[in-house]
């Protein structure tokens, strides 16, 4: 690939996206570390100074250029840290690009409908600028919070494994109702953008609102 996609700046009617920043490491520890958080994410304890490491590693992850590349991208509130919304780019070929995504949010802000605005933010960006053929979650089962907002967003179950559900949101189904979730969360991708090689575009991108 001669170009990817850098971590773009992604503001949405009450969030903005960005490259995550060591200086919230603080912030990050106590988000992560909060017991039901960490149990559906299947992370491990981490001491403040294992989550500055882990804040590190994810202040590194900000593109997307091949197979298995990882973006994570802060969710901040009025300046401050309160989630964290990531893409696993699973496949660059053109039919069957694809990508995973993730969410989290600090348990305080539970409840207000932020992190179904970061995920849908994540997915524009899957569908609008990687031009994702289909995007996957896959959740712990027993995790209803993160199922509900899986459906919020119109994903549909596809799989049932002994510990996980997977979820999938297809490129045609993103066609029908993804203009609607943008301006319904005020999606703005501003600069983002990606471009592959070698690819001849397969879905029209979606009008930009
Ligand atoms: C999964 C997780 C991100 C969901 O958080 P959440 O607070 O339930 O989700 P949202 O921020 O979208 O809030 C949804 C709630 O806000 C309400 N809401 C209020 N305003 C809203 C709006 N504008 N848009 C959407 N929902 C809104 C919804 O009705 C819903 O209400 P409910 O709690 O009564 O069901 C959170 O539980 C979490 O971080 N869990 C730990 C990490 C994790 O499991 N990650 C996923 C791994 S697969």
């Amino acid at each position: 690939m001669e170009r990817a996609l850098t971590a773009p700046v992604i503001r949405t009617n009450r969030l903005t996206l960005r490259a995550h920043r060591i200086s919230d490491a603080e912030r990050w520890h106590a988000i992560v570390n909060e017991p039901r958080t960490r149990q559906f994410l299947q992370w491990p304890v981490r001491d403040e100074h294992a989550s500055r490491v882990h804040l590190q590693h994810r202040t590194r992850h900000t593109k997307l250029w091949q197979a298995d590349d990882f973006l994570a991208l802060a969710v901040e509130l009025d300046g401050d840290l309160i989630g964290d919304v990531s893409m696993h780019l699973r496949s660059t070929d053109g039919p069957t690009r694809s990508a995973e995504i993730g969410w989290i949010l600090d348990s305080r802000y539970s409840g207000n409908g932020y992190a179904t605005e970061a995920a849908a933010a994540m997915l524009a960006l899957a569908f609008e600028v990687l031009e994702a053929q289909w995007v996957t979650a896959i959740i712990v089962k027993g995790n209803e919070r993160s199922v509900a907002l899986a459906n919020r967003l119109g994903f549909l179950p596809v799989a049932a494994a002994p510990a996980h559900n997977s979820f999938l949101m297809p490129g045609l189904a993103w066609d029908e109702r993804g203009r609607e979730i943008q301006r319904r969360f005020g999606i703005q991708l501003g600069e983002a953008e990606a471009e592959f090689p070698n690819e001849t575009r397969l879905r029209p991108l979606a009008a930009k609102l």
